[in-house]
């Protein structure tokens, strides 16, 4: 039977893109994902955008922006990072999206509305003091207020929890306090809070038991478990158990009002963690499924992969949410440590970072030597890791490529060459038990995915290619190759390696997705569906390389500060020129660039490379523009064709007339060692005079 998944990661905040940790949790996510979809269980992958509260209100008013649409401008952001790393998910919604109003707004009244006979109401107002900044006329948010950490007094810390010990406290509980937006201190004024029992016992038992029943990590079920033993008051003292939660903001505030409230928002953490729901519901809409009935299904599994820093929310607020308003709580919460950058410190949400990953792909630098490396590291414990230049260039180059894709590039070749891509099915004694050891490793593999302990699976992975390598180093198929009399055993050596390494493509397949279908392609083989274990490869097609080694400069250029990035001359685009020097956006703006219909089109008397263009851009009137790409196109090809038109570069008188525009085409920098010139053709759809932004 197919298991039922849902599973998130945490919605990032959306006041700035993604950053490498985020990636990191991502790929984490998507290589279980993954795995889990190849032993064809049903998944449910989905995220959005934490949209709201007062940072981001703030964020956006420094922007000159609406709060919706700066998070929309962020959210607009994301896709070339998800797509760039493959990741997989089927949904990316928003927190301030109706279902999210919805969904928040009826947790919110189910846990006001428990009737007296099951224990009466979780939700009660209290009137309570908070810093308020007299100079900006506001109540302060957490994340706007730094003093120091209560429990272990590090000095500038947030409001809402510390970064160095993980305490979570009220605001007013931290030492000397300054208000972040105009440096005053902070005076306390009173206002109607509404707040979540979490202190009632109802609440302390259920969550007792569902932190502690094995379903957390050990480490985070430990640290859980002080939680309900002492807590800090915002007057410095301490008492036992659990304290309630304050849930609502005042205005102004980017949020969801409180039903029967007005002037009361849902605090950020009410409605974020409701987000996972509302972007399943907005995808199961999407394709027609019923949210309820998903949602009903007693073998439905949750899953939250998160980062330590947001441990409380998860395991204390959000399964009692869900447990008392009458809904599931996660079946697993799992938490990883914190990536850090070539023993950097950890990259906090609102203090800068060390790698860029659009500055990565923008690079050439492929997405899976990082999903590989941080597989490498990854394991089922919180641990941190760090992302250090010269391991990530060892593990790729000397693991990755070295052990594993080189099986393929060594008996590729032969196959070829000698045997016509066919290979033999008869592997000889020793072949035949190096692929059943291969072929057998499946179910302890399997076993560590599950458990995601990825660096044990690419350990054990890199163990079986060793072994691979071994084989080959004992039957020399470059030896064998040299007298045609030994071609049956070169048949057989190159045949078992070949099925060897496409074994272990399909174990790599969560992690190296875009791998596996280069393999796929190589081989015939399916490897998107772990269950088929006895893969037996017929033929090869010709092999290509599958992956580039890392260069020691493209790592160089990853860590240069970004000024000069794009513009690094030690690095070269293969087989082009380099990127030319940064321009602006006001650079770019000054090209005026148009959809242009080829009318006419001609040959030139007298000039073997151009032809002569009339062109309609729309303007009420033809351009004569000539271009030097005779050697590609006839002029009946191009007649009707819409083309690109540098409209505004200054006429050219020639010797065959006056050239009013450029048309845009594209070729290698060395026209004649790489010939080839081919003109730009626009999407159907585009209109001539359209501009190009
Ligand atoms: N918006 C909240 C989460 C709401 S979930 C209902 C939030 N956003 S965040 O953008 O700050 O962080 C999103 C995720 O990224 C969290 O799981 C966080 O732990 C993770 N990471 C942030 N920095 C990280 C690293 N340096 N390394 C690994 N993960 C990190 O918290
Ligand atoms: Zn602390």
């Amino acid at each position: 039977m197919p298991r039922q998944l849902f599973v998130t990661t945490a919605l990032p905040y959306a006041n700035g893109n993604f950053h490498i940790g985020h990636i990191m949790e991502y790929i984490q996510a998507d290589i279980w994902v993954r795995f889990q979809r190849m032993q064809d269980h049903q998944v449910n992958f989905v995220c959005a955008d934490d949209t709201h509260g007062a940072p981001i209100m703030i964020a956006a008013e420094k922007a000159g922006k609406t709060p919706q649409q700066f998070v929309a401008d962020i959210a607009a952001g994301r896709k070339p990072y998800l797509d760039g790393f493959h990741i997989s998910f089927d949904n990316w919604h928003s927190t301030d999206a109706p279902e999210n109003h919805a969904l928040a707004r009826q947790i919110y009244c189910d846990l006001r509305d428990i009737p007296e006979s099951e224990g009466g109401s979780l939700i009660a107002r209290k009137t309570i003091a908070q810093f308020f900044d007299p100079a900006k006329n506001m109540f302060l948010p957490d994340r706007f207020i730094q003093g120091q950490c209560p429990k272990c007094h590090a000095k500038n810390q947030y409001g809402d929890n510390c970064e160095v010990c993980g305490a979570v406290y009220a605001p007013t509980d931290l030492i000397d306090p300054v208000s972040v937006l105009s440096g005053v201190r902070p005076e306390l004024k009173s206002s109607e809070h509404f707040f979540f029992k979490l202190s009632d016992p109802r609440c302390v038992e259920f969550l007792q038991k569902w932190t502690q029943d094995g379903r957390l990590q050990p480490e985070v079920a430990n640290k859980v478990k002080e939680w309900f033993s002492v807590r800090t008051n915002p007057d410095g003292s301490t008492s036992e158990g659990l304290g309630d939660w304050d849930i609502s903001r005042d205005a102004p505030y980017f949020g969801i009002e409180i039903p029967d409230a007005p002037g009361k928002y849902f605090y950020v953490w009410l409605d974020a963690p409701v987000g996972y729901l509302a972007s399943l519901k907005n995808l199961l809409a999407k394709r027609g499924q019923d949210y309820t009935a998903y949602m009903a299904q007693p073998d439905l599994e949750q899953y939250h992969f998160i980062g330590k820093d947001i441990v409380t929310f998860h395991t204390l607020f959000w399964p009692a949410m869900l447990h008392f308003s009458g809904r599931k709580a996660p079946d697993k919460i799992f938490v990883h440590g914190f990536l850090t950058v070539n023993n950097g410190e950890k990259m906090s949400k609102s203090r800068g970072t060390g790698l860029d990953p659009l500055k990565y792909l923008g690079l050439g630098m492929n997405p899976e030597w990082l999903r590989y490396y941080l597989a490498a590291k990854l394991s089922s414990r919180n641990e941190d890791i760090d992302f250090n230049a010269d391991d990530f260039m060892a593990r790729v180059n000397s693991d990755l490529i070295g052990k594993f894709v080189n099986i393929a590039s060594r008996a590729a070749g032969f196959l070829t060459k000698r045997f016509e891509g066919k290979l033999t099915h008869n592997f000889g004694a020793s072949g035949a038990a190096l692929l059943q050891e291969v072929r057998e490793a499946e179910p302890m593999l399997s076993d560590l995915y599950e458990h995601r302990e990825f660096a044990k699976a690419m350990r054990e992975i890199m163990l079986l290619a060793d072994k691979v390598n071994a084989y080959v180093d004992q039957n020399k198929p470059w030896e064998l190759a040299k007298d045609a009399a030994n071609n049956e055993a070169l048949h057989q050596v190159c045949s078992t390696l070949i099925n060897c390494f496409t074994v272990l493509a399909r174990y790599l397949a969560p992690v190296l997705p875009r791998m596996a279908q280069a393999v796929e392609a190589l081989t015939g083989s399916k490897l998107q569906n772990w269950g088929q274990s006895n893969i037996d490869v017929a033929a090869i097609q010709p092999y290509t390389h599958l992956m580039q080694r890392v260069a020691p400069e493209q790592l160089d250029a990853l860590f240069e500060p970004s000024e000069k990035s794009g513009s690094d001359p030690n690095l070269t685009i293969p087989g082009g020129e380099d990127i030319a020097p940064t321009i602006s956006i006001d650079d770019f703006a000054k090209i005026d660039l148009r959809i242009a219909k080829i009318v006419q089109c001609e040959a030139v008397e007298g000039s073997v490379k151009l032809l002569r263009l009339t062109l309609d851009v729309g303007e009420g009137r033809m351009r004569n523009v000539f271009s030097g790409i005779a050697s590609m196109y006839k002029p009946e090809d191009l007649v009707g064709q819409l083309t690109v038109l540098v409209a505004n570069l200054a006429p050219r008188k020639m010797k065959f007339g006056v050239s009013e525009g450029m048309v845009l085409a594209a070729s290698h920098a060395d026209e004649k060692a790489e010939p080839g010139i081919y003109i730009l053709n626009p999407w159907s759809g585009a209109q001539p005079g359209m501009r190009i932004h």
